[in-house]
């Protein structure tokens, strides 16, 4: 029922290169759906006997790696961030890299003050490219304008539209292509190799002499090109690399590397059985987290899409829409297609890779003057005593971007002081 559901979707389209795009983006999703029912019937649970902590090959520490100040292989880079998400939690309507980090500056801004900065301090043309969602394609396009003419290749891409699916009927909800946008979603920045591959970038990208990809999301703000790691990738001939960082408590939620059967793996939250989630959340098993921030071949990704490999483990994501009626939204994860790849293993790198902003706290602490801003680059406010940063959680009052705001730039490091003052005076 939902392949013919889906072929009258299809049909319905006019014009035909556009019809030929939406049947094969079809075509993905009823894969997609395919594989969840048949993982529902079966079960795909992992034999948890077979999961183990990663082997020291598999993990290697960053502090490992030769420093490197040679950019030869940054002609061959492109930088991709992951601009497919909204920023609702944070009580935004539009993307969530819109959001004013610094200094008037958006998470978009300083991702292209970067770029800009390390192909002229260089002299190279690394290229930046963003993959956005129908959800934030015509935002972002208003906003990169400004950036014509600068000397910077900003490229977009979009990721797929999907279905979402009635959570009883199992049916699609939309009744023609363009149905209210509210029945469709980006499923996941698992996408990204099918959607870089269906816009045609990915031919474009490795005509042009580009061999590796940079990926992150694009509100980490710690996720800046490194040459350590890049020298790395090439010297150890290394289809992908996953940078991990060592997991504190509060660091539940990210997927893990495991070594399952000798290939290395990722493992979220969502596969572990329920009887082993304390062993997946302990600190001891598993050590280290994804941070997303990760390094891959472009020649290997389209030879693993060529083969037909790319079979992503199914996030499902249960909603309640507006309406009242429950969906489901089939998903999938970038970093777990690391099966895949050949030489595949992960770097430890220090925590300031990792500067996620999910929440108002998160940003509270950014646009404070812990940091200061160098190239568009957040690094720590030198008089600053100790690296590690305060923990801060507003309550639900300052849940919102904009109430925030008007405590825009803080004198955090006078009161961090302060309070450490306090602490230490009797
Ligand atoms: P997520 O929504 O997956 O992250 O977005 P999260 O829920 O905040 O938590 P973590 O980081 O997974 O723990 C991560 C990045 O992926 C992009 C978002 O824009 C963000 O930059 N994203 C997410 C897409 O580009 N497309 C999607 O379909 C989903």
């Amino acid at each position: 029922a939902m392949r013919a559901e889906l072929n009258k979707l299809a049909h319905m389209h006019q014009d035909m290169k556009k019809r030929k795009d939406f049947e094969n983006e079809m075509d993905h999703f009823f894969s997609l759906f395919t594989r969840y029912l048949s993982e529902k019937s079966k079960g795909t649970k992992l034999d948890w006997e077979k999961v183990k902590s990663p082997s020291s090959e598999q993990i290697i520490p960053y502090a490992d790696l030769p420093v490197c100040e040679n950019p030869q292989h940054l002609n061959k880079l492109a930088v991709l961030k992951l601009n497919g998400g909204l920023g609702t939690t944070m009580g935004c309507i539009g993307p969530k890299s819109a959001i004013e980090v610094r200094d008037g500056m958006t998470f978009l801004d300083l991702s292209v003050r970067q770029i800009e900065y390390l192909n002229s301090k260089f002299d190279v043309n690394v290229p930046f490219i963003l993959m956005n969602s129908f959800n934030t394609d015509d935002h972002t396009k208003r906003i990169i304008q400004k950036y014509g003419s600068h000397k910077i290749d900003i490229l977009t891409f979009n990721q797929s539209r999907y279905p979402r699916i009635n959570k009883e009927s199992l049916l699609p909800m939309p009744r023609s292509p363009g149905g209210d946008i509210s029945q469709w979603y980006p499923p996941g920045h698992g996408d990204l190799f099918e959607s870089l591959i269906n816009s045609g970038l990915l031919d474009r990208l490795i005509s042009e002499g580009k061999e590796y990809v940079f990926v992150s999301n694009v509100d980490n703000l710690g996720a800046v090109v490194d040459l350590n790691i890049l020298q790395r990738m090439v010297d150890s001939d290394s289809e992908f690399i996953m940078e991990v960082t060592d997991k504190t408590k509060a660091d539940i939620k990210g997927g893990t590397i495991i070594d399952y059967e000798g290939t290395v793996r990722l493992l979220e939250v969502a596969q572990v059985p329920s009887e082993h989630m304390e062993d997946f959340k302990s600190i001891k098993k598993f050590k280290i987290f994804n941070t997303n921030n990760l390094w891959i071949n472009l020649k290997a990704i389209k030879r693993v899409a060529d083969e037909g490999e790319l079979s992503l483990e199914v996030i499902v994501n249960s909603k309640t829409l507006e309406s009242g009626e429950k969906v489901i939204q089939l998903e999938t994860a970038v970093g777990a297609a690391i099966k895949h790849f050949k030489n595949a293993y992960g770097v430890n790198v220090p925590r300031n890779r990792f500067l996620p902003v999910k929440s108002t706290s998160d940003l509270f602490l950014v646009t404070s003057d812990l940091y200061s801003l160098n190239h568009g680059e957040l690094v720590m406010n030198p008089k600053r005593l100790f690296q590690s940063v305060p923990l801060v959680k507003l309550g639900d009052e300052f849940k919102k971007v904009f109430l925030l705001l008007r405590f825009a730039q803080v004198q955090m490091v006078q009161i961090v002081q302060l309070l450490n003052w306090c602490i230490s005076e009797p």
